[in-house]
């Protein structure tokens, strides 16, 4: 499925309505994510932090662990989009690549707040994991 650039625009617009609900006292940076899926439904997450730092979980894994919790199976995410309150560059964490590449198709696009903040990069998911580790299911 390729997304219309009405489409993704409209992603990124629900991206920016989670990152309202982030709870992020300690870094104070406010991360929305918002996952399109092949069947056209989307979900949303936000970056939920704790006073035990490292237990904090970011936008893109609780909008993806929302989805499959709703959806069950192995939904194919088309395109995923980030934002933040903070007019800052914000591309997925490593982390969150390794997790979402596990659920996203083939041509899957990511959209997020480029080097400046501002200008919204817009990358091919796997432009932005090569060589992510995978098993192979049996
Ligand atoms: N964060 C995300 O939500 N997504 C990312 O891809 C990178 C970082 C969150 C984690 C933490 O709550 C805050 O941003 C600062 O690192």
């Amino acid at each position: 499925m390729q997304p219309s650039a009405a489409q993704l625009a409209e992603l990124f617009t629900r991206a920016q309505a989670a990152a309202a609900h982030a709870y992020a006292p300690y870094s104070r940076f406010r991360v929305g994510a918002a996952l399109l899926f092949d069947d056209n439904v989307v979900f949303t997450g936000c970056n939920v932090e704790n006073a035990s730092y490292g237990l904090s979980s970011c936008a893109e894994r609780n909008a993806l662990f929302r989805a499959v919790a709703e959806r069950g199976g192995r939904p194919r995410i088309a395109a995923i989009a980030v934002a933040n309150l903070n007019h800052a560059p914000s591309p997925p964490c490593g982390a969150c690549r390794q997790v979402l590449a596990e659920f996203v198709s083939e041509d899957a696009v990511v959209l997020f707040p480029g080097e400046s903040g501002l200008a919204l990069a817009a990358v091919a998911f796997h432009d932005l994991l090569p060589h992510g580790f995978r098993l192979k299911r049996t």
